[in-house]
């Protein structure tokens, strides 16, 4: 029996937790959630998950509120973006333990946003 680890999701209208089976990937069990990390345009063009098009960014920290560190990177561009506080590649990250999952609001096709602290 897989165990599962509760994601904290915030979006526009709120917050709410989700269940995840550990193991999973953060995009694929997002949007089985009914949430979107893509903004228009990359929903029907985008990757489907291979790292390569930098569509599928959200804000992510360890833990049930936005004080935990980021999980560490292991994809060439999520460390990049770790680095530089850009959105992290939710393809790219495997849920592990209690995460808090900022959806950004992205306008444009392969937009990325800086952070705003
Ligand atoms: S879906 Fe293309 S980089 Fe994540």
């Amino acid at each position: 029996m897989s165990e599962s680890v509760p994601v904290r999701v915030r979006h526009g209208d709120g917050a709410e937790t989700i269940s995840v089976e550990r193991g999973r990937i953060l995009r694929d069990a997002l949007r089985e959630a009914g949430f979107e990390v893509y903004g228009p345009a990359a929903r029907v063009a985008n990757c489907g998950g291979r790292g390569l098009c930098a569509t599928c960014g959200v804000r992510v920290h360890e833990g049930l509120d936005e004080a935990g560190d980021e999980p560490a990177a292991d994809h060439w561009h999520d460390a990049l973006a770790a680095r530089f506080g850009y959105p992290r590649l939710s393809c790219q990250l495997t849920v592990e333990r209690p995460l808090t999952v900022d959806l950004i609001q992205e306008g444009y096709w392969g937009q990325l946003l800086p952070r705003r602290d």
